[in-house]
């Protein structure tokens, strides 16, 4: 096939955020050009039939790489689960799976439920603070980090290590100025994880409870799963993914904060507080988008991807897809959404902390309904939304408040 040309009238940088997250321009690209290509080499998808074929077609469009700057590779060990192909991501995937269940993040409920509890405690006492840097960032990361079995006095630091990888370079190229690799890059980091492995190595069937100790005892017909090397990424893996969780808590406590009827409507009937966490991950996705690579020349909804082109799979886009969801551009709470929507993603990679984040979403709202009445916590007058600086992710970069007695 002759190289494609772009389509000039939707012709965007994927890394532009203020294009990526113009929901009236990715509106008028499912009206106008549903699938289309705004850079070369780059295929993009808005509506939720193309997104979900493109997500669950694995064979056709590859995962790996897919969060690198083109032509970076890292080794496998280094590499997290939403950029490995079967059969490597089918086998630890089948591991994490036994413990990232419904069940399972019920089970972190009560755990969870203190956590939240303790954080709005200490913002209480102050009087004042910020939601995101107090609250939305550190809660999710904590969490994932009791059911990885790792020590509560280690969440804090853990969290601010694997923060600092992700606003790294690392993520793009494998490498910072420090060197290439996470133990290069990031010695502390590893130092503490490698640390947790060992130990779990070393106490064999006396070995705490929880995710790690099920990675690094993992076995199957083929032998040991994840090595250690592996163990440590996916340990960052977990802990990053968790930030997504934050922005979704960021997205409904914005909402709490600045919508009076969508407060009213929680304190009346807190039966709908689960609707509003699915609905605030409907509409503000916070993975705006994800990339794939077409391994062979195909289609997808009637546009032509070559072997080798970028799939940029638009979620939020896909979410705000009319013909699946009606008055889709509007936050609803009496919606029964007649498809999953696809903020975790579907198919062989969907989320593995789905049943987690939707109970940390609840469970944080009900504990924030139950302990400041309303009015009671505000943000500052004029407050401007800013989205965090990070070209997938949408959500607040802040919420400042004061806590009124
Ligand atoms: C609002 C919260 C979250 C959102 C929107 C979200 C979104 C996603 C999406 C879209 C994928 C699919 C990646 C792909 O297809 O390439 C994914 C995968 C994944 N997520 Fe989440 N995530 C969230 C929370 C979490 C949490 C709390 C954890 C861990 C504790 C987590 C761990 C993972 C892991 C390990 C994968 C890789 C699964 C695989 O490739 O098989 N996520 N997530």
């Amino acid at each position: 096939m002759s190289k494609p040309p772009i389509d000039e009238e939707f012709a965007f940088d994927p890394t532009d955020q203020s294009k990526t997250q113009d929901f009236g321009l990715m509106a008028e690209i499912r009206r106008e050009k549903p699938v289309c290509r705004p850079m070369d080499g780059v295929v993009l998808t808005t509506r939720y039939e193309d997104t979900t074929e493109a997500f669950c077609e694995a064979k056709t469009f590859s995962s790996v790489g897919d969060m690198r700057a083109p032509g970076i590779v890292v080794p496998l060990e280094e590499s997290f689960m939403g950029e490995l192909d079967a059969p490597l991501h089918t086998r630890i995937r089948r591991v994490l799976h036994r413990i990232f269940t419904r069940r399972g993040a019920l089970a972190s409920e009560s755990w969870t439920r203190a956590e939240v509890r303790r954080r709005l405690s200490l913002l209480e006492d102050r009087g004042e603070g910020d939601l995101m840097k107090d609250f939305a960032i550190p809660v999710p990361g904590s969490v994932a980090a009791h059911v990885m079995g790792i020590p509560e006095e280690l969440h804090d630091p853990l969290m601010e290590w694997s923060n600092e990888l992700l606003h790294s370079s690392w993520p793009a190229t494998g490498k910072t100025e420090r060197g290439e690799g996470i133990a290069a890059c990031f010695p502390e980091l590893t130092a503490c994880v490698d640390g947790l492995i060992r130990a779990r190595e070393e106490a064999g069937e006396d070995a705490p409870p929880g995710l790690l100790t099920a990675m690094v005892q993992a076995c199957d017909d083929e032998g040991r799963v994840i090595s250690a090397h592996h163990a440590r990424t996916l340990v960052v893996n977990m802990l990053a993914g968790s930030l997504s969780a934050s922005f979704m808590l960021g997205n409904l406590l914005y909402r709490l904060l600045s919508d009076e009827a969508f407060d009213a409507t929680l304190r009346a009937d807190p039966d709908k507080i689960p609707v509003a966490v699915d609905e605030s991950l409907r509409l503000e996705a916070p993975v705006s988008f994800l990339f794939r690579r077409a391994r062979v020349d195909t289609e997808l909804g009637g546009c032509p991807v070559h072997a080798g082109e970028q799939v940029m799979l638009g979620m939020a886009a896909a979410n705000r897809d009319e013909s699946i969801y009606p008055d889709a551009e509007s936050f609803r709470l009496d919606r029964e959404l007649p498809k999953a929507h696809l903020a975790f993603g579907v198919g062989p990679h969907v989320c593995l902390g789905n049943h987690l984040t939707w109970m940390i979403g609840r469970v944080a709202l009900e504990e924030v309904l139950a302990r400041f009445g309303p009015d009671r916590i505000r943000l500052p007058d004029g407050f401007e939304w800013v989205c965090v600086d990070h070209i997938q992710e949408y959500g607040p970069e802040q919420l400042p408040v004061t806590i009124g007695s």
